[in-house]
């Protein structure tokens, strides 16, 4: 069953959902409207038939740009590049990017979309379960400095998203849990039964939920883009576990994935939580179950000093003072704002070090 969920931003588009569903592309790329795919080498090998086979077809003419896979790709520098080459193939304002593939993918794609040549108009194609409830929703671009994460980036809501479910069928196990994070935290963020699919049951590509729980991620995401498009606001509270997160991201040198950071992140923000004596201990040994349940992988051992000094610069930080998103409960999220000196000392009371 195909599934089409409406977003209604600043630009409203839709998000196409289900199985066999890159046919629907053609309503936006007709009209001798050039096309300029960019993907990773994974996914050229992996999937990238199935979408230009479709294009081949109706007779569009196509180019497409094959990053190395991995984090490394989110920079400047391959920003340059991408752009080099859409004016090589004299792409105009009238033209449309495709991004194929996972987050990293979508976020510079997006990010070029935004710039070249004051903006062209780009649709994402979500191959990770993660790019698919997260990134792909909502208009985040970014790209990557040596001094931080997503330090660079735009606003720019894409044309259309199409997410075909099966493509998550030849993700690693890891790479599938990485996106499950991000859903659990759309349960700790709003909804306890939501939470409770993921405590409960042993879930992964082949569950028959998977279509249900992906289209309840995007309709979380997407209440919350469309009440605070530009992140002013509630839209904060996405941001969930990423203040710790994306510290040990970094610190770990991108070896720790960005939803399993998110989760040791949530875990750090959980604790504080307990300790303030917002959370429940019942509630704190649920969300430290979960967290644990989908975490296949070894974690390299990363110093406190080496998480802490990305912490303190993250781009959130204004006047000293930082958000931090803290549960409540299980279902419920709150922002409270933090000041820099506070924050290593929470961090200590988050993972019960001195
Ligand atoms: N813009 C946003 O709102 C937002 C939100 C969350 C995360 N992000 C960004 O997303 C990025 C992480 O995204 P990601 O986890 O998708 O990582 P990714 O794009 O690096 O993909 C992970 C790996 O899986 C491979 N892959 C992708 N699809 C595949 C498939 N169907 N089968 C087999 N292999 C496949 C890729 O080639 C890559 O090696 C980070 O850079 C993060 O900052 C952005």
């Amino acid at each position: 069953m195909n599934k089409i969920i409406d977003i209604e931003v600043s630009k409203s588009y839709k998000v196409h959902l289900g199985h066999e569903n890159y046919k629907d592309i053609v309503q936006y790329v007709d009209g001798g409207k050039k096309v300029f795919i960019i993907t990773d080498e994974n996914l050229e090998k992996l999937h990238l038939k199935e979408l230009t086979t479709i294009l081949d077809k109706e007779d569009i003419n196509y180019f497409k740009f094959v990053l190395k896979p991995g984090e490394d790709s989110k920079s400047l520098e391959v920003v340059e590049r991408i752009m080099n080459a859409m004016a090589a193939q004299k792409m105009s304002r009238s033209d449309i990017v495709i991004a194929f593939g996972g987050g990293v993918v979508g976020d510079i794609a997006g990010f070029c979309a935004s710039i070249y040549q004051r903006g062209v108009e780009y649709i994402q194609i979500p191959t990770t379960l993660l790019a698919a409830v997260d990134s792909s929703v909502g208009g985040k671009t970014a790209v990557n400095l040596k001094s931080g994460k997503n330090l660079v980036g735009s606003f720019k809501q894409p044309l259309a998203v199409l997410c075909n479910l099966d493509t998550f069928k030849t993700l690693s196990k890891e790479e599938f849990n990485n996106g499950v994070y991000e859903c659990i935290k759309y349960g700790i963020l709003f909804e306890r039964e939501y939470f409770n699919i993921f405590l409960q049951e042993d879930f992964d590509v082949n569950s028959n939920r998977l279509l249900e729980v992906v289209e309840r991620a995007i309709e979380f995401k997407a209440k919350v883009v469309i009440e605070d498009e530009f992140d002013f606001g509630m839209r904060r509270l996405l941001n969930l576990g990423h203040t710790f997160g994306h510290g040990i991201e970094q610190a770990s040198n991108y070896k720790i994935k960005h939803g399993f950071a998110v989760g040791l992140g949530m875990e750090i923000v959980s604790k504080i939580s307990r300790s303030l004596n917002e959370i429940t201990e019942e509630e704190l040994e649920e969300i430290l179950a979960v967290m644990k349940k989908y975490r296949n992988i070894k974690l390299p051992t990363i110093s406190s000093q080496d998480i802490l000094s990305y912490v303190l610069v993250d781009k959130k930080i204004y006047d000293g003072v930082i958000n931090m998103i803290i549960p409540k409960s299980i279902g419920e999220c709150e922002i409270k704002e933090v000041e820099l000196d506070k924050l290593k000392e929470l961090y200590y009371l988050g993972t019960n070090n001195s």
